[in-house]
């Protein structure tokens, strides 16, 4: 620790995760503030902060944005102005909100998340153009012509492919657009975006970051601090704020985020081994896979071979997925990824993704590893005898 008792000096991510956002230390004051809740604060005078009301800002989340900021850093530097929403689709709406206008074009990836053909409705309805080509083979840079905005989803949910970021944010920034990359899969342990050229980390703080599976959480962290103004501004327009309680719920899971990662992508690249001899099982992906057609990308972009705790495949049909999923014992049949207990889902009951009929979406947890391994082959079995 440094002499202001901030962590600047200190590396290491285990540690980094358990400092994030705490404040110096303050003798007989708690190590972790408790949540602040509070609609308004004493204000006398004229009406500057830090905190006015309720939904400007919030002490809780302050500490909480501070530590996500610290973690998305860009080069480990200062950390990253960021910005804290209720939920993932929060944080998106908030970057494309605050930043396209009527007559702007915007490029997605149309294998992103379920909920981005929601978006495309509401920017089409307000006269914005939506181009969207797939995220492998950086099939986005084709689209770029007079683009205001690019958004990446890197790994992409649920297909599991990878782009070239730093490719994508540099062909974005010669036509003068602004780069979003949706961090959920990854977590900023994983990957930095913001180090790889974005202008934006936005995530779903629901999945991996909190990985409880009891809170919703979204952010976004910025380059520039114009930037995370102009969508702290959206926030509150739009009024869609994070309880103090959940920001507090949020922040303290960030300490044991480091542990959580390791353990998870330790455990998906080893149930992913174990799937790749079955007969039944096609389509198998995982980033971690050195086969894997995203392998080599992700290995250069991601780091320190957290590759992230989803592991998608594919049954020979609809009935033998079914029969699969209730067979598990050790596995929850729920959707959301990134938690601590295993999950899994056929994606397809959605209807939302271009997947087929037998396809499995696996959320690894921090089980030990050959007992899960276990419960799937044993699972896969028993459907195969039905
Ligand atoms: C990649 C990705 N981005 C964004 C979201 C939306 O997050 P939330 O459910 O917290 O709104 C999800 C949800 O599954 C997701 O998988």
């Amino acid at each position: 620790m440094n002499d202001d008792g901030r962590m600047s000096d200190m590396t290491g991510d285990g540690t980094r995760v358990v400092r994030a956002g705490l404040p110096e230390h303050v003798p007989y004051e708690p190590t972790m503030p408790g949540p602040v809740f509070a609609a308004h604060f004493h204000l006398p005078g004229d009406p500057v902060g830090p905190y006015t009301y309720g939904r400007e800002g919030n002490p809780t989340w302050t500490r909480l944005e501070e530590a996500i900021g610290e973690l998305e850093a860009p080069g480990g530097g200062p950390p990253a102005d960021t910005v804290v929403f209720p939920s993932g689709m929060g944080a998106i709406s908030a970057v494309l909100m605050s930043q396209v206008r009527s007559g702007d074009v915007v490029v997605l990836p149309n294998d992103g998340y379920q909920a981005l053909p929601l978006i495309t409705e509401r920017l089409e309805a307000y006269g914005v153009e939506v181009r969207t080509a797939p995220t492998a083979g950086d099939a986005q840079l084709e689209l770029l012509d007079g683009a205001k905005l690019l958004w990446i989803e890197s790994p992409s949910n649920p297909g599991l492919d990878v782009c070239d970021i730093r490719r994508l944010a540099d062909a974005a920034h010669a036509v003068g657009a602004l780069v979003a990359v949706d961090n959920t899969l990854a977590t900023p342990l994983g990957q930095s975006p913001l180090s790889l050229g974005a202008d934006f980390s936005v995530a779903s703080g629901t999945k991996a970051l909190t990985g409880h599976g009891d809170v919703l959480l979204g952010y976004v962290s910025c380059r520039d601090s114009e930037l995370a103004d102009s969508v702290r501004k959206w926030r509150k327009t739009a009024g869609a704020i994070l309880g103090p309680m959940e920001a507090w719920l949020a922040h303290r899971s960030l300490s044991t985020l480091q542990l959580r990662v390791d353990r998870q992508s330790a455990n998906a690249l080893a149930l992913a081994e174990a799937l790749r001899d079955r007969p039944e099982v096609s389509g198998l992906r995982h980033p971690g896979l050195p086969d894997d057609p995203a392998h080599s990308l992700a290995a250069a972009q991601m780091r320190d071979g957290r590759f992230g705790c989803v592991v998608s495949f594919t049954l020979p049909d609809r009935a033998r997925a079914e029969h699969f999923l209730a067979a598990l014992r050790l596995v929850d049949e729920a959707t959301s990824f990134g938690g601590v207990r295993s999950a899994a889902e056929r994606r397809g009951r959605w209807g939302g993704d271009a997947v087929p009929e037998g396809f499995i979406r696996f959320s690894v947890g921090v089980e030990d590893a050959a007992d899960l391994v276990k419960d799937v082959l044993r699972a896969l079995d028993e459907a195969a005898a039905s």
